[in-house]
């Protein structure tokens, strides 16, 4: 099989085919097929060790061990994000948002991207004086800053307190609204994968066990009991019941 590096294609939309990945023997991506049409809002569900952020990586063109006996096609322009904002402690939010973009145009659109993501005024701010939900915006102003048509997101969210999550929910949206990229959205989180998701995947022994369209208006409530059928599909695919004893 050849490497990743020579199979990696770009186009505008997510195509994965046969997607393979090994650690020392162990299979954790077993022959993943998956197709994420341009500015489509995807969650990936999975259990800890299941191979969500194996999978992200390689859609991320940041594994080159992966294989597979079809293709990975992603597009040009992509972003990650991930559970810490990675912001570089030795720079101001500004400078984080603008990392190797450089001129006056670049500066215009980072501002505008902090102001977006409510962080006008803290662009001198270095990334210590932030909350970690700040930092987490400084992160989401990052990336889009490089209009990606694929934003890819690790557990962006599993380090906030649950309000500021909530907040952050609303805030992905509304960026997603405006900007349209295909995203890919990992979280252990089903309420955060109904609530924001158009399509929920399920990885499950290395291939993708479910995959839910979930067809409801935005803006959705999380008590919206219409999403409770959803919820249940999910928490069943992942082997749990939401009965606590
Ligand atoms: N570089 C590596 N070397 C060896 N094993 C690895 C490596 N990266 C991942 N794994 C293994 O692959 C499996 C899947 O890991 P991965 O990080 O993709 O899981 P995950 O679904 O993202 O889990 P979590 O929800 O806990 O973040 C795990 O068993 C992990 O130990
Ligand atoms: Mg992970």
């Amino acid at each position: 099989m050849a490497p990743h590096t020579e199979q990696l294609t770009r186009s505008a939309a997510v195509r994965l085919r046969g997607l393979t990945r090994s650690f020392d023997g162990r299979t954790v991506l077993d022959g993943v097929d998956l197709d994420i049409p341009a500015g489509q809002f995807v969650a990936l569900l999975g259990h800890s060790g299941s191979g969500k952020s194996t999978l992200l990586r390689a859609v991320a063109g940041l594994d080159h061990e992966v294989t597979g006996e079809g293709e990975l096609t992603a597009p040009e322009r992509v972003s990650v994000v991930f559970q810490d904002s990675r912001l570089l402690p030795w720079r101001r939010v500004l400078d984080n948002v603008l990392l190797g973009l450089d001129g006056r145009e670049a500066v215009r659109k980072g501002r505008e991207a902090l102001a977006e993501v409510g962080l006008k005024g803290r662009e001198r701010a270095w990334p210590n004086e932030l909350s970690g939900g700040e930092a987490q915006r400084a992160a989401l102003a990052r990336s889009l800053v490089r209009e990606p048509e694929l934003l890819l997101a690790d557990e962006p969210f599993g380090a906030l307190d649950a309000l500021t999550r909530i907040k952050m929910h609303a805030l992905l949206r509304v960026l997603w609204e405006a900007h349209r990229p295909s995203v890919l959205l990992v979280t252990h989180d089903v309420d955060e994968a109904i609530v924001l998701a158009d399509r929920v995947l399920v990885l499950d022994h290395g291939r993708i066990g479910l995959d839910l369209t979930v067809e409801r208006p935005h803006p959705r409530s999380y008590r919206d009991p219409l999403l409770g059928e959803y919820r249940e599909r999910l928490l069943t695919a992942l082997g749990v019941t939401s009965d606590v004893a």
